[in-house]
């Protein structure tokens, strides 16, 4: 889907202080506009430049497989919106007036779920907070301890344990391997989701399937279900943070000076955090709201090129400098450190139904391995649609989304050199989003499962 425009979040990456948790999303409305002939760009071009105030526009996309897009606002300009849209010529439908009825209903039966099945056997049909997660992979690594372990990856901003599975027969030779993440972007729970089927098809199906028999005795696969822990925590914690994307990462702002170009570190102390910088009489104090980076955003691969924002209250901040965050860093230290073993690299994301290789940060720059990126999506790609008859679009990133600079699959094929780096955008295209139902989790990751096992590389 084409973003054009918009935070994406109710918040737009501000944090949602505890006394504004209750307006902070009421009214919000997801409109879905016919385009026709007309494109996304021209919506881009003609339509969201009029609006009066921007900001209240969180998300404009292309539908992916469709000339459709979707504009999700706020109430505040409902009726200069639709009146423009009428102007134009474009029709549409209100798709909701009350997301946020949609959102709280959403948030409150997958917490049912959870206090539901406290005892018994591990759901893989609902969605699971972290602490779950976590004890899902230990339980795991006990149950096949020959085939399974937890390695430690990382530790997130606020100190929590990043942690990977490691599946595969041990060896006295090297063997090669494919890495998997997922959760880099809080609210795409069905990327962890999808993960935990995957590990618990790899260990259950050993020695009963040729296939997953032969790939646990060739390969060795790290799956890190969750990447940005604090971030997924987050989403998980109110209706008004679910739509949370970045982690929760947080620094003093700066305090522009009005009489020179320079700035200052502005010191947010816990008092004012909430509210202002204290900063110097002859600066422009700037709130010391703003949380998180987009950990998308922040590898070392055109870093602060396009699609990424210096501001820290943007959606797509790309933090303080190239691989700032704890996150990205341990992950990609701990790529790098089996360089030449890892030979395909996939990461997990929603929404879009999209499988795509790079490059993602620059149109113009296209892979020396083309090829092989088309050869490979293609079959899986039609792999997944065997399953489900569902459609994955494939193409370059640039291509079939947008220009993003700092992305982990544009490092893994530059900086680490892993020829197969893909990212995948599981469901749907656009009617739930990132409300994925709970029914619709088997469903998308049992059509992945047989493309992520084409992922075999090559000798
Ligand atoms: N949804 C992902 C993001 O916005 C897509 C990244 C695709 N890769 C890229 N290099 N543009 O982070
Ligand atoms: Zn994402």
């Amino acid at each position: 889907s084409v973003f054009v425009s918009g935070c994406l979040t109710f918040s737009c990456g501000q944090r949602v202080l505890d006394e504004d948790l209750d307006s902070a999303y009421r009214g919000i409305l997801k409109i879905r506009t016919q385009l026709g002939n007309t494109t996304l760009a021209a919506l881009a071009q003609f339509i969201l430049p009029k609006i009066s105030d921007p900001t209240q526009i969180l998300e404009a996309v292309a539908i992916s497989g469709t000339k459709d897009a979707l504009a999700t606002i706020k109430p505040s300009i409902e009726d200069e919106f639709k009146a423009l849209l009428r102007e134009y010529g474009v029709s549409y439908e209100v798709y909701t007036d009350d997301y946020r009825e949609m959102i709280e209903k959403h948030l409150r039966e997958n917490l049912r779920l959870v206090e539901d099945d406290k005892v018994g056997e591990f759901n893989f049909a609902r969605y699971h907070p972290y602490d779950e997660i976590l004890q899902y992979l230990k339980d795991t690594a006990e149950k096949y301890p020959n085939l399974a372990t937890v390695v430690n990856v990382a530790h997130t901003f606020e100190g929590r344990r990043i942690v990977a599975m490691k599946i595969g027969v041990a060896k006295d030779t090297p063997k090669r391997a494919v890495w998997i993440d997922a959760g880099i972007h809080a609210r795409e729970w069905i990327a962890p989701a999808t993960t935990l089927y995957f590990i618990q098809q790899l260990v259950t199906r050993y020695g009963h399937d040729q296939t997953v028999t032969d790939l646990l005795e060739k390969l060795d696969w790290y799956i890190l279900p969750v990447m940005n822990v604090d971030g997924y925590i987050y989403s998980w914690s109110h209706p008004a943070r679910r739509l949370w994307r970045k982690s929760t990462a947080f620094y003093n702002s700066m305090c522009e000076d009005r009489n020179s170009d320079t700035t200052s570190s502005c010191t947010c102390t816990e008092d004012d955090l909430d509210r202002n910088c204290t900063c110097p009489d002859t600066t422009t104090v700037q709130n010391c709201t703003c949380l998180g980076v987009d950990l998308n955003r922040n590898w070392d691969a055109e870093w602060g090129g396009p699609g990424a924002s210096p501001d820290p209250c943007s959606d797509i901040y790309h933090g303080r400098s190239p691989v700032s965050e704890p996150e990205v860093k341990g992950v990609s230290e701990f790529i790098l450190q089996r360089r030449g073993a890892i030979q395909a690299y996939l990461s997990l994301h929603s929404y879009g139904q999209l499988w795509m290789y790079p490059y993602g940060y620059n149109a113009t720059k296209t892979p020396t391995d083309i090829k092989e990126h088309v050869k490979l999506s293609e079959i899986a790609t039609a792999a997944i649609r065997r399953v489900n008859g569902k459609q994955y679009r494939h193409g370059r990133a640039t291509d079939v989304l947008f220009e993003a600079a700092g992305c982990s699959d544009d490092w893994a094929y530059d900086k680490a050199g892993i020829v197969h780096s893909y990212t995948i955008e599981l469901r749907d295209t656009w009617e739930y989003g990132f409300l994925l139902p709970p029914d619709q989790i088997l469903p998308t990751a049992q059509e992945v499962f047989p493309a992520f096992i084409q992922v075999r590389v090559q000798p």
